[in-house]
């Protein structure tokens, strides 16, 4: 019903309001009793999809990735969709509006996206009060920085975020690889990315000791544009820090193959979606490989059917996630992935 009758009516409408009507609509439709409904449609259990990883567990291993909720506002309903973890965030310590609009951009032809949003959020805080809800769903907490701190005070920002989610997330995403915020991706570089993940490593200890809890797991979300160099770096990084995993891949800014038009191929930011598929699949596998699976990897980038996760999977992946494939195929996509996932069980 989604691809033949919602899907063409939605995309009319500019990309950035639709998401934010279908957030009221699946709000409301929540409020009048909907959630059993979607349940029954769309939610797969079953012991076999379970996963336990970085100590926590997993219902299946279909999640939904970053910038979707970015503010926490709708994770319990989105969960009634068949995920087995939403990813909230990109959050940064103060609210920012983000980059001027129009900024969210539809390659149909391509089954793509190219957004520049600029980590548009209402600031930690704002989601912190969201989150003290209930939670149906594990939850990972996707943490940032603001554009105006300077690379070199971007590790306050981070743990800022941290501190303040601590208690509400099940694990956390360090995001450095998003190119819409000028200067974020120089974070990746060995010495500035060790220095930050080792200083929320020792805050995740001082906070767990002092609240007599577990740490939190810790996960990095990188480009899909790094070279191998940087890869290797990234596995070196990943033992030296002890952190629990890496989440491959944030949106790329190539524009390689591409059919749409050139106007809107040009369009800056990063790219989501079918187009992406190869390279985070190629980079999930050669993590995988390289560091003999020394590692958990979440792989998301360009999932649009059941055989493209099934593929990131093979190459290495213990959990997906969707973005741009839920837009184009529709919550059926979650559960068409965890019944492949049964099927070859
Ligand atoms: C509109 C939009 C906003 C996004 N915002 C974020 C974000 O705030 N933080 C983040 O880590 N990733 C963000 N992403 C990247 C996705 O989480 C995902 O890594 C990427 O889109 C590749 O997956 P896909 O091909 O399934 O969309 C965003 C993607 C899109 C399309």
């Amino acid at each position: 019903m989604y691809k033949y009758l919602l899907r063409p009516v939605l995309f009319l409408f500019d990309p950035e309001k639709v998401h934010y009507f279908i957030f009221g609509a699946v709000k409301f439709l929540d409020k009048i009793g909907f959630s059993k409904i979607f349940k029954s449609i769309y939610l797969v259990e079953d012991k076999r999809l379970e996963r336990n990883l970085f100590g926590i567990d997993f219902k299946n291993p279909v999640g939904l990735a970053a910038g979707f909720d970015k503010n926490a506002k709708l994770y319990n309903q989105l969960s009634d969709f068949g995920f087995g973890f939403i990813e909230i965030g990109t959050l940064t310590p103060k609210p920012q509006d983000g980059n001027p609009k129009k900024r969210l951009f539809r390659l149909k032809d391509d089954k793509a996206i190219i957004n520049r949003m600029g980590f548009n959020n209402l600031g930690v805080l704002e989601a912190v009060e969201q989150l003290k809800k209930e939670h149906r769903v594990i939850i990972g907490g996707n943490i940032g920085k603001n554009k105006i701190t300077p690379n070199d005070k971007a590790i306050l920002d981070y743990t800022i975020c941290f501190d303040s989610l601590f208690d509400h997330v099940d694990y956390f995403v360090v995001n450095v690889s998003s190119p819409n915020t000028p200067g974020l991706r120089e974070l990746q570089d060995k010495e500035p990315l060790t220095k930050l993940l080792n200083k929320l490593k020792a805050q995740n200890t001082k906070l767990a000791i002092k609240k007599n809890v577990k740490e939190k797991p810790i996960l990095l979300k990188i480009a899909p544009d790094l070279t191998d160099d940087q890869l290797l770096d990234i596995i070196t990084i990943v033992a030296d820090t002890k952190i629990e995993g890496i989440i491959a891949s944030n949106t790329t800014i190539s524009r390689e193959g591409l059919k749409s038009h050139q106007l809107l191929q040009e369009e800056k930011g990063g790219l989501s979606g079918a187009p992406l598929k190869n390279r985070s699949t190629e980079v999930i596998r050669f993590l995988s490989e390289k560091s003999n699976k020394a590692f958990p990897i979440i792989g998301v980038g360009g999932i649009n059917t059941a055989e493209d996760a099934l593929e990131k999977l093979d190459a290495g992946a213990d959990l997906v996630q969707l973005w741009t494939g839920f837009i184009y195929e529709g919550p059926a996509l979650v559960k068409k992935i965890n019944k492949a996932l049964l099927e070859r069980s």
